[in-house]
């Protein structure tokens, strides 16, 4: 489903590349979380899959088309295929939650009708749908600016799904949110990628969260992989190879969810 090859990435400003050499596949349903310490490169790699940042090198292939290369009108109709989560959730506050989940379809619509902020009668089925998935129905007119955090989430995620994607990756999803609704967003994301067949990669902090919700973790250290296989395997040493002994080691692996 998703192959990433020998993927490097250096930002324009610094001496060292983000990510160094990173190949990995993903399988269709499949379920990953990628852990590491803060600069690691949990965010670009996500980025780079869904091309929000442009790699320095490599390649990723999206079932046979390489994403990164070919025209660029192909290259955004893959990415329309691949749903994004973030940790501040990518709002317009001031919009309702309606014309925010509705804003899911846009890159699907002519851009004629887009200016005219015109949706489809199937758009608005679509939207209803999935406020409903997320718990949301009865929501439509309030402002996104109202909600709270969980819901503002749930607003990202049935945004998502109006693009009916193959592939979601959440960067973080639940970091703004507290404990009781971390869980609760993280089970709505992996019941829905589950019964929809999504491939889902998320990135967390918290490695007992990762090892909940990821049957699949990839531990990153200084743009590596360090670790890549079942959460089951992972050792205390695999732990700290990821972490380092450092404060990092005591904050995620001990503590958290
Ligand atoms: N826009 C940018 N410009 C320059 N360097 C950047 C930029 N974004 C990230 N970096 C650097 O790239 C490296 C990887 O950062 P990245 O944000 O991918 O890490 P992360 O694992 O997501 O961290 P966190 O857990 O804090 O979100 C870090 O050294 C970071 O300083
Ligand atoms: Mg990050």
């Amino acid at each position: 489903m998703i192959r990433i090859e020998k993927l490097v990435h250096r930002y324009n400003n610094r001496n060292e590349d983000a990510l160094k050499d990173i190949s990995l596949h993903f399988k269709k349903n499949e379920s990953a979380v990628i852990i590491g310490s803060s600069g690691s490169g949990k965010s670009t790699l996500l980025k780079c899959i869904n091309r929000l940042i442009e790699p320095s090198s490599g390649d990723i292939f999206i079932g046979n088309d390489n994403i990164l290369n070919g025209p660029i009108k192909k290259a955004g109709k893959i990415r329309g295929k691949i749903g994004m989560i973030f940790q501040n959730f990518n709002l317009t506050e001031n919009e309702t939650v309606l014309k925010n989940v509705l804003n899911g379809r846009l890159r699907f619509n002519s851009s004629f009708k887009t200016i005219l902020g015109k949706f489809s009668k199937e758009d608005y089925t679509l939207a209803q749908e999935n406020l409903e998935k997320v718990g949301l129905q009865g929501y439509e007119n309030e402002t996104v600016l109202n909600l709270s955090g969980g819901q503002k989430q749930r607003v990202a995620i049935a945004r998502t799904l109006c693009q009916k994607p193959d592939i979601i990756l959440a960067d973080e999803p639940v970091s703004n949110l507290d404990p009781k609704l971390m869980k609760e967003i993280m089970d709505l994301l992996q019941t829905i990628c589950t019964e929809s067949g999504i491939t889902f990669i998320a990135s967390l902090h918290f490695l007992d969260f990762a090892k909940r919700y990821g049957a699949r973790i990839i531990g990153m250290r200084n743009g590596k992989i360090v670790f890549d296989g079942k959460s089951e395997d992972l050792t205390e040493k695999d732990i700290v190879e990821i972490y380092g002994k450092t404060k990092e080691w005591y904050l995620y692996g001990k503590t958290g969810f």
